[in-house]
């Protein structure tokens, strides 16, 4: 059996131990005294491990042939290293090819340099890679520091639907899923599509979010959250827009905005610290190429207290500030990228809850205030990325809700087990939705969300 290199690295396996690694190569040199020296990685850690190899092993011939991304099992023993750059070494015994590179000039990922864009392209090597390789486990760290916070709080981690007839946003933006035969269509006689032959019985679509099915959950678990894939048909093709991506979305019952403004906050702090503790390796890693500051700023983040303001307060910042912005600003428009990072990189300077946006630029299900303008919603907007969280506290009241829907020109008879929640022990109830892959990519430094995902999803590209 084997072990991983990140055990022996971390330094609890005794020195003198003999001991057996399986990986890749990442790089070999031999030196002239007849020693060949093999980084080799298994994607447990930042860094490989060295192996150590004399030419008195009798396939030495077969070693000093060996090229980046061959696999290998390597049996040593577990010695310091005398080196630099790395703690403990491996004087080999044994070296086991298990898998060579066919045609080592042309393997894309031969130990040198790639633009973020080649790698996209080869988004099936790109794992092998230090930048994606350190990007999983920062991902993967964050993904598991989110389940611990939740459950410690007592939350119940609840999978809700991908398959769904309900546009939680109204945004339009779903992908409809179907059996139907596009090349002939069963019409009805007005000439629609005839959705009573599809597989469902009727129109069905991906889900742009788990929520409505969550408030359903936290009006008897009390405290649920999802964390889950979600789909968008955005045509946007920026770096912050995936067509698939991954949310998180806490439900609370008899909770109002400023609590789930608080459990953001701390939610946040709490991952950032995890990374910080757990990750180490990777974020120095990210610190020396991606960005500068990915630690120092994630540091300042955990000791600061979140800003908060009111949208139409963040609206006269804006028009005061005197600064020239592509999108005008005035009372009722939605922010934009540029304002929302404008409030928190320059004049917050940390990260910013802003509260109560107008009711006409929200979706339908947000809580009225009282002055009958606007809405209890709240965005979590982070200097150096923008909104990565949005949420609300929820209409529990039927009669408002209603009257909102008809508004909205929504069907009642669509929300009819929406509607139930409000009718039979309705309670106050707030959540929020964080965008996965936009807080990977804050942390990481990587500017693009299509870089944090294993297979990104975008316009145009759905391949692997
Ligand atoms: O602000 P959004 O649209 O809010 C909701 O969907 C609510 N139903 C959430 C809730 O209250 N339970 O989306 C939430 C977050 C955004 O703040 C953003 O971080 C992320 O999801 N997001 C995207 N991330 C990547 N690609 C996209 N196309 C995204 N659209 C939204
Ligand atoms: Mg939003």
């Amino acid at each position: 059996s084997h072990i991983a290199i990140t055990e022996l690295l971390k330094g609890t396996v005794a020195v003198d131990s003999q001991v057996t690694v399986k990986g890749w190569i990442r790089t070999r040199r031999d030196s002239k005294a007849g020693i060949s020296f093999l980084a080799v990685h298994d994607g447990s850690c930042f860094n490989p491990i060295q192996a150590v190899v004399p030419n008195s092993l009798n396939n030495y011939d077969e070693v000093t042939n060996l090229t980046a991304g061959c696999s290998v099992s390597v049996t040593g023993k577990l010695v310091e290293s005398q080196g630099q750059g790395q703690a403990f070494e491996i004087q080999a015994d044994t070296v086991e090819v298990i898998g060579l590179v066919e045609n080592p000039d042309t393997y894309p990922m031969a130990a040198k340099r790639h633009s973020i864009e080649f790698l996209r392209e080869h988004a099936h090597l790109r794992p092998r890679t230090n930048v994606i390789g350190a990007v999983t486990r920062v991902r993967n760290c964050l993904s598991q520091a989110i389940h611990r916070f939740f459950h410690e709080r007592g939350y119940m981690w609840i999978s809700t639907p991908i398959i769904t007839a309900s546009d939680c946003e109204g945004a339009g933006e779903m992908f409809r899923v179907s059996t139907l035969d596009m090349q002939n269509l069963p019409l009805t006689d007005k000439g629609d599509i005839d959705y009573a032959e599809d597989f469902f019985g009727k129109e069905a679509f991906l889900t742009v979010s788990g929520q409505l099915n969550g408030e359903t959950y936290a009006s008897a678990m009390s405290k649920i959250y999802t964390f889950g894939p979600t789909f968008r048909a955005e045509n946007s093709n920026t770096s912050r827009h995936l067509a698939e991506f991954w949310m998180v979305e806490p439900e609370v019952a008899f909770a109002d905005l400023e609590d789930i403004a608080s459990l953001a906050e701390d939610m946040l702090k709490y991952v950032f610290k995890a990374v910080l503790d757990e990750r180490r390796d990777d974020m120095e890693f990210f610190a020396q190429r991606i960005e500068k500051t990915a630690i120092s700023r994630l540091e300042e983040f955990v000791e600061k207290d979140f800003a908060q303001v009111d949208y139409t307060d963040a609206i006269t910042i804006l028009e005061n500030c005197g600064k020239k912005f592509e999108f005008p600003v005035e009372w009722g428009v939605d922010l934009q990228s540029e304002h929302e990072r404008y409030l928190a990189e320059e004049h917050f300077k940390a990260p910013v809850v802003i509260k109560n946006y107008p009711r006409d630029i929200k979706a339908f299900y947000m809580r009225q205030n009282e002055d009958g303008k606007t809405v209890a919603a709240m965005d979590v907007v982070a200097p150096g990325i923008g909104e990565i969280i949005g949420g609300s506290q929820r209409e529990e009241r039927l009669d408002v809700l209603d009257a909102r829907l008809e508004e909205m020109g929504l069907h009642k008879e669509d929300y009819s087990w929406y509607r139930d929640l409000r009718k039979y022990g309705t309670v106050p109830h707030s959540g929020f939705g964080l965008g996965f892959e936009r807080l990977v990519a804050y942390v990481t430094g990587m500017g693009n969300v299509r870089d944090v995902i294993a297979f990104p999803r975008t316009k145009g590209n759905a391949n692997y």
